[in-house]
């Protein structure tokens, strides 16, 4: 017993992960998104702050009330898919800091007095909850396609009109198809991309 993914686990997770177009005609459960949530939860943010909300469209009815706000080509990548996420934060999320942050409950105005840092908290650790999701979603056999191509003020009237959520990016999920699939692009070497001081 090591401490360590496996090599098939690290191909599952990265290597060999795609971002996908196209969607086989597989459901995925409400139970399966349930496991999803549970695991992506324990991701870390500052504060334990927690901002991120996710809805999952899973219904045609569902998808519909995205679709108009869609660029072109994302429209069949979302209407094809089972689930889609609207990966959104919590303008408010400080409320429920005292709960989440039980040590230092004054933690929440640090940021309920400060609105620039609440809003850059928010976005910095929305996003990395959404990247939490898919990896995730990764690690339990399903596959993703995350998309920013889509006006985030429509799908924020749609879908939270008080104001208080804001959209940051949808995140297809299901069991990807090829159709479709570009090859592989390359990432940036060690040295191209990292400094080691
Ligand atoms: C935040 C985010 C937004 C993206 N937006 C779109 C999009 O609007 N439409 C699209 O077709 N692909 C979108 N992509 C997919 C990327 O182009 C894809 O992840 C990248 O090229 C790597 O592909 P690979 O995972 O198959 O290697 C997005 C990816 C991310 C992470």
């Amino acid at each position: 017993m090591t401490d360590i993914l496996s090599d098939r686990d690290l191909d599952l997770i990265f290597r060999e992960a795609r971002s996908y177009n196209r969607w086989q005609d597989k459901p995925v459960s409400d139970v399966t998104l349930q496991a999803l949530y549970d695991l992506m939860r324990w991701g870390p943010t500052s504060a334990n702050c927690s901002p991120a909300r996710f809805v999952f469209l899973t219904s045609e009815a569902a998808k519909e009330r995205v679709k108009p706000f869609l660029m072109e080509a994302n429209v069949p990548k979302v209407m094809g898919a089972p689930v889609v996420a609207v990966v959104a934060h919590d303008d408010k999320f400080y409320d429920r800091i005292p709960e989440l942050f039980p040590h230092n409950p004054g933690a929440r105005e640090w940021f309920s007095e400060d609105e620039a840092l609440a809003q850059e908290t928010a976005f910095r650790n929305g996003t990395l909850q959404g990247a939490y999701l898919i990896i995730a979603a990764r690690a339990l056999g399903l596959d993703c396609g995350p998309m920013s191509g889509f006006d985030n003020a429509g799908v924020d009237r749609e879908f939270f009109p008080d104001g208080q959520f804001k959209s940051n990016f949808l995140c297809a999920i299901g069991y990807g198809s090829e159709e479709l699939l570009f090859p592989r692009s390359p990432r940036l070497a060690f040295d191209e991309a990292c400094t080691v001081l």
